[in-house]
């Protein structure tokens, strides 16, 4: 083995032992993704599927949404207020995902998305649904 793929696989290895802790570390750590996937599905299946290759329903796939920048499913007819916010350069994350399932149409007056969720453990398990399929995708790539 020479030295240089020895330095990749050494690379490799930090990188994968880096990114441990800022998973297991996290709040999300005690919630069971079984539980918070049945939530997702009582709370936003009915108009979001979470598969790209599914025909869209009321909404746009939520695939990798999850760090992602809103607005970006190609074919989705946004509405014009969630383009505006998104070519301000809006990200879902757990900051922003927060206040739009609390109530969609308070962070985003004029959305389509008619949706409001008062109760914080609901939506703790949804987001950490959402998220855990954004970290499954970081893993395949
Ligand atoms: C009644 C149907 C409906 C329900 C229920 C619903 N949504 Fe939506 N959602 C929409 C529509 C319609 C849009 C597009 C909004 C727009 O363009 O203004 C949307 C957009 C979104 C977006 C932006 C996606 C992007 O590509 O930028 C996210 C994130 C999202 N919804 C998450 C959720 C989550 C999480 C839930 C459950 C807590 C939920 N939605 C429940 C209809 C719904």
């Amino acid at each position: 083995m020479s030295a240089k793929s020895g330095g990749k696989a050494a690379l490799f290895l930090s990188l994968f032992f880096l990114s441990l802790p800022a998973r297991s570390g996290e709040a999300q750590a005690d919630i069971d993704l079984d539980t918070a996937e049945a939530q997702f599905a009582r709370s936003c299946g009915t108009c979001h599927t979470t598969d790209p290759d599914e025909p869209p329903r009321q909404g746009p796939h939520l695939h990798g949404v999850y760090g992602r920048e809103a607005g970006r499913v190609g074919g989705f007819a946004y509405s014009e207020a969630l383009k505006a916010k998104a070519s301000e350069g809006l990200v879902w994350t757990e900051a922003t995902l927060q206040p739009w399932i609390t109530s969609a149409d308070a962070f985003i007056p004029g959305t389509t998305m008619l949706y409001r969720q008062g109760n914080p453990e609901k939506r703790a398990l949804i987001i950490a649904y959402l998220r855990s399929l954004s970290d499954k995708r970081a893993k395949a790539d």
